[in-house]
Formats: structure tokens, sequence, C-alpha cells
């Protein structure tokens, strides 16, 4: 099975990550319209944004037959945890339109970090050591936490989607103990009605991305992911602050470990278990003296790492993901380039904590139609647009990530470097960003 030589597309999301998605996805010969629900801003460059809730299904079938649409690309999670994909194949009038994603239950490896803990146990995948507690062994779960089986600092982890703030790691005994009874009592609202204790892993991270069809997978290019707020790593979480691919210290040596330890078993596991699986895994992975060892398994691409991980692709993507949905991956060629992309992410004044939508960004490059559907370059950088919206004609704020700089470079600096002179020559009330990224790295 193939697609059509020339298909429509709809892409669903709207922060830098789909910017970097649709910006790839018009550079493809076999497209012929791309639509984005809802995108933002710099979407439009590459295509049409459509005003669809990702959420709502009923709406998204409409869309699709009216729009004549041959493939349905989901970047965020919540679409999928939710059962788009499920929803697709149980409707006869839009069971052939594939979707690139995973299934309800195969999300699960994102949607319940139990669910994932248990499938790494069954298949002998390295990960941190763990325990699960629910409102029924909270005690056990306490006593746990003073046993010798762990030590501080000690993890816990809100089983369900907590927009990532559902990871507490906590170096007092009693605090721990204070915040596991919390969080069962709702601290996280549902997602925290059981909670994950786990080993505490040292090690630096790097996040690793896959294809896969369910049966072959390619691995695509890894990225390192800034997540603090602050540089040297200080302050709150964040969604990502930057990132930057290729990751040094994920030598040929580490990556075959990678391949042979985590990424073969976990595609091996998709399919034994027979999970419909047809999109991306995002594995996030410690490297811990060498080895690695699983932190957790996304079922989507990363942002801000797509940002980088796209730019270094060189093949195309409409053949990718043609491979992802038809079983054919194995017969594709991935090609990617060995420059490194940097991405330096602008946020709002305040973010991650609260802060104003609405400001007028001043200096973004005019759409280039010159690449591609056409999207915001310059000479230097790739300009993909995260929380933007178009107001009055204008292009204001919209969200505490706003705009995600890429560039390319012969190394670290020399991509980095491209990323903060473009950065200069933009501006918006407010605007932060880690001056930072990648030097950690050198
Ligand atoms: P997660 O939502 O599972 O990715 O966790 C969020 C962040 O918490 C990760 O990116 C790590 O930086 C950190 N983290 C999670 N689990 C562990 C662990 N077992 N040991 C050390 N750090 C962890
Ligand atoms: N950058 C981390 C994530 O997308 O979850």
């Amino acid at each position: 099975m193939k697609l059509p030589q020339t298909v429509n597309i709809l892409l669903l999301g709207s922060g830098g990550r789909e910017h970097a998605f649709a910006w790839k996805i018009a550079q493809s010969p076999r497209l012929e319209k791309l639509y984005i629900a809802p995108g933002n801003a710099g979407t439009r460059a590459c295509g049409i944004n459509a005003d669809l809730d990702p959420s709502n299904f009923p709406a998204l079938k409409q869309f699709v037959l009216n729009n004549y649409i041959n493939l349905v690309v989901v970047g965020p999670e919540q679409p999928l945890v939710d059962g788009v994909k499920d929803y697709f194949l149980n409707d006869p009038e839009i069971r052939h339109i594939p979707v690139i994603g995973p299934s309800q239950e195969a999300a699960q490896l994102e949607g319940s970090k139990e669910y994932a803990k248990a499938f790494m146990m069954r298949h002998g995948i390295p990960t941190a050591a763990y325990f699960t507690v629910t409102k029924e062994n909270v005690e056990e779960g306490c006593a746990f936490l003073a046993s010798d089986k762990v030590r501080a600092p000690y993890v816990l982890k809100a089983d369900g989607l907590a927009a990532g703030k559902g990871v507490l790691i906590i170096d007092d005994l009693a605090e721990a103990q204070a915040e596991l009874r919390a969080m069962i009592d709702g601290k996280f609202g549902t997602a925290s009605k059981k909670v994950v204790i786990e080993e505490f892993l040292s090690g630096i991270e790097v996040s690793v991305f896959v294809a896969t069809d369910g049966v072959s997978y390619k691995i695509l290019p890894e990225a390192k992911d800034y997540k603090r707020v602050g540089e040297g790593d200080t302050g709150l979480n964040t969604g990502g602050m930057g990132a930057v691919s290729p990751v040094p210290f994920a030598t040929p040596e580490f990556m075959e470990k990678v391949r042979t330890r985590i990424v073969e078993p976990t595609v091996r596991g998709i399919r034994e278990e027979g999970l419909d699986y047809t999109g991306f895994i995002f594995i996030g992975l410690m490297n811990c003296g060498g080895e690695p060892k699983v932190v957790e398994y996304n079922v989507r691409m990363g942002d801000p790492e797509t940002e980088v991980v796209l730019p270094r692709i060189t093949s195309d993507m409409i053949d990718l993901f043609e491979g992802i949905a038809h079983r054919t991956l194995d017969e594709k060629v991935l090609e990617v380039t060995p420059q490194t992309a940097a991405t330096v992410v602008c946020v709002s004044g305040g973010y991650p904590g609260a802060y104003e939508k609405g400001k007028p960004i001043s200096g973004l490059p005019t759409v280039s139609a010159a690449i591609g559907g056409g999207a915001a370059v310059t000479e230097n950088s790739i300009v993909f647009h995260a929380g933007t919206a178009l107001k009055e004609g204008r292009v204001v704020t919209a969200g505490g990530r706003v705009l995600a700089v890429t560039s390319l470079g012969d190394s670290i600096p020399a991509a980095t470097a491209k990323s903060y002179a473009t950065i200069e020559g933009i501006g918006f009330e407010g605007l932060y960003c880690r001056r930072d990224i990648g030097r950690d790295l050198l």
C-alpha cells in the first residue's frame, strides 16, 4: 500500500513542533495541500490554518471528509491519549485515512507511568527501579521510601498526564512521604491518584526519536533539551528552552547500546503485544556513566527537539510518513545532514509562571517563499513560531514559549551564534531566552 503520489495532510497542534513539521512537510514535492489545526501565526506560511479543536473528533471527521485529507499527523500527545487513532479506525467512513500516531492503548506508554514501567519490565528494558502507590497502599509507599531499597533524592511521579509538572524530586524523606500523601490525595488531580516512586538516576539526559510502523523502525537524529528556565540549568522546569542535535556524548558506541538494549526491545515489545503503533516514539534517556536507561516514553515528537531534529533530515517527510502508515518503513531511506542544529526558545517574561499575552512581535523575518511552501527564514535561521497569533494583521505573543529560533552550523557554537544573532533583531515586551544553550556540551 502507498499513499497517493500527492497528498492532502491534516496536521494537529499549534506549537513550535507543529511549525517545524509544517515547514518540513511543505518542502515535499508530494504535498498537495497542508492544513494545520489550529496552527499559529507561523504555520500559515506553510499551509492553511483550520479553526478546529484537535480534541473534537467528530469535527475532525467532517473536516477530513470535506477536504479530501489523505493523512493525519498528530503533533501533541493529548489527542492520542484520548484515542484519535481508534476513532478513525472504528469509523468505516474514515478508517482508510492513516493517522500518524499510536492507538489509545499504546499511548499509555506516555499516558501512564505505571503502564510504561511495566512494559519496560516485561521486555527487559533498562530503567530505574520503581514501586507503585495508590490509596490502598500509601503506608506501604511511605515505608518503601524509608527502606534501603531507595535513597535520596526521592523521585515521585504522577501516573497520568500532568502537563509536565507531575514529577517531584525531593531530598528529605519526611517531605517525600508528605508529598506522596498529598499526590494520592489529588495534588495533581486524577493524574496523581496513582504515583510511581522511582530510583533516582544520575547522569545527563538525551532525547532519542524513533519512527516506527509497528514492525520496523528508523532512529532519527537525537537531541538534547534544556528544560530549566535559568542559565546553568537552574530555576523552574519549562516545556523546553532550547535544544541541540547531534549530541556529542551520544557517540556511535552509546547509540548502538541504545539501539540494541532499548529501541529494538521496545519495537519488538510493541509488536509482540499487538499494539497498534504507527508513529513516533520519543525515548527520554539518562546516560548513566555510558549506560543508557529509560526515564520516560513519549508517544510523539519532542518540543523543542523537533525544531532541531527535522531541520537535520534531508530526505522527504511524506515518504517517511508513507513508510510509517503503510508498514513499508524498511523500504525508505532516511537522510540526515551531519551539521549541528541548535534552537533557542524565546519566551514571555514570567514564564513558566504567570505571563502576559498579546505583545506585538517586531523584527520577524518576512515569510519567504524560497524554501518549500514558505517559512520564516532569514539568511541564518529558521524562526519557528510556538505561541503566536495574528491580531489585527500583526503577529502577537499568545503563549509562554513564543518562538524557537533554529540555525544550522558546523559546530554547536557556530549554530547557536547564528540563532542569537537572529534573536538580536527580534523584539517583544518581556522577551527572555537562555544565553547558554549548548554550552554544557562543549
Ligand atoms: P518525566 O516526566 O518522567 O520525563 O520526568 C521529568 C524530568 O524529571 C526528567 O526529564 C528528568 O530530568 C527527571 N527525572 C525523571 N525521572 C527521574 C529519575 N528516575 N531519576 C532522575 N531524574 C528523573
Ligand atoms: N521537550 C520535552 C517534551 O517535548 O516533552
